[in-house]
């Protein structure tokens, strides 16, 4: 499979606070592969270096070719890297549907092209469907996690970053969530998971990376690092 994100030295953080320490990481077109490691690891600050909100010292983002390191937060979401960022962040005192226009707001094809969107994520989502009129802060914080990456999906990615799946969910809804994710990866979107439930990560993921203090520490695939010991000493890290 071709490289879709290719990901060489990165060095950054948040101005002069330096937390990604020279990460190395590569997805291929296709791939759903994990991100996992002890709270205050670096994965959401490594996110945000990918999607653009980050500072970026030195290193190469690459998708497809074209090196993104360089571009705006908004030039990268043109390029199909979306973030579907910790806590959802959704617009509050507005519907669903509106939420999920927002994603889309910068799409050529218009309305016609919207609507093609809203059906394919409400496909993935039917509870979207379902509450498209209802205001969305006010749902369940499964379906705000729905809404949020239904969201993202409708600016047509070419790889979603979501950071977070389950947070504060049940695993009902982590299992409805994680039954949703294989359907959109399915359509051919690739995904850089990152996972506090261990378990859910590594059955999800073909590839898993696991991070600790801003470095790539161990990677392969993801059911023989299921059974590796050092990666569940990264794991009780985090409780
Ligand atoms: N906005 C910020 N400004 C400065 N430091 C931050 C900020 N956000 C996170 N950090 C620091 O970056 C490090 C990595 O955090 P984070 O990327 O959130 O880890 P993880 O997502 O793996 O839990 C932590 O030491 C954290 O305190
Ligand atoms: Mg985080």
């Amino acid at each position: 499979m071709a490289d879709l994100l290719n990901v060489s030295g990165l060095h950054g953080g948040y101005g002069p606070v330096a937390v990604l320490h020279g990460v190395d990481l590569h997805i291929c077109a296709g791939e759903m592969v994990a991100l996992i490691g002890s709270n205050g690891a670096g994965k959401s600050t490594l996110m945000r270096a990918l999607s653009g909100i980050a500072t970026v010292k030195c290193g190469q983002v690459v998708l497809e070719g074209r090196r993104l390191d360089a571009m705006s937060a908004e030039q990268r979401v043109a390029q199909g890297l979306i973030h579907v960022p910790e806590g959802r962040r959704l617009f509050r005192s507005m519907t669903v549907e509106d939420n999920l226009l927002m994603g889309a707001f910068r799409l050529p094809g218009g309305a016609r092209a919207q609507r093609a969107g809203l059906e394919t994520v409400y496909d993935i989502f039917p509870k979207l469907r379902e509450r498209a009129r209802q205001d969305a802060t006010t749902m369940s914080g499964g379906e705000q996690q729905m809404c949020a990456i239904g969201r993202g999906l409708m600016a047509q990615p070419k790889l979603l970053l979501i950071d977070e799946l389950s947070l504060g969910l049940s695993p009902r809804l982590v299992e409805e969530l994680a039954q949703a994710l294989m359907r959109v990866n399915a359509l051919g979107v690739s995904i850089l998971l990152v996972e506090q439930d261990v378990g859910t990560a590594l059955r999800l993921s073909s590839r898993a990376y696991v991070m600790d203090q801003g470095r790539m520490v161990h990677t392969g695939p993801s059911k023989a690092l299921a059974s590796d010991p050092r990666v569940r000493a990264a794991y009780l890290g985090a409780s």
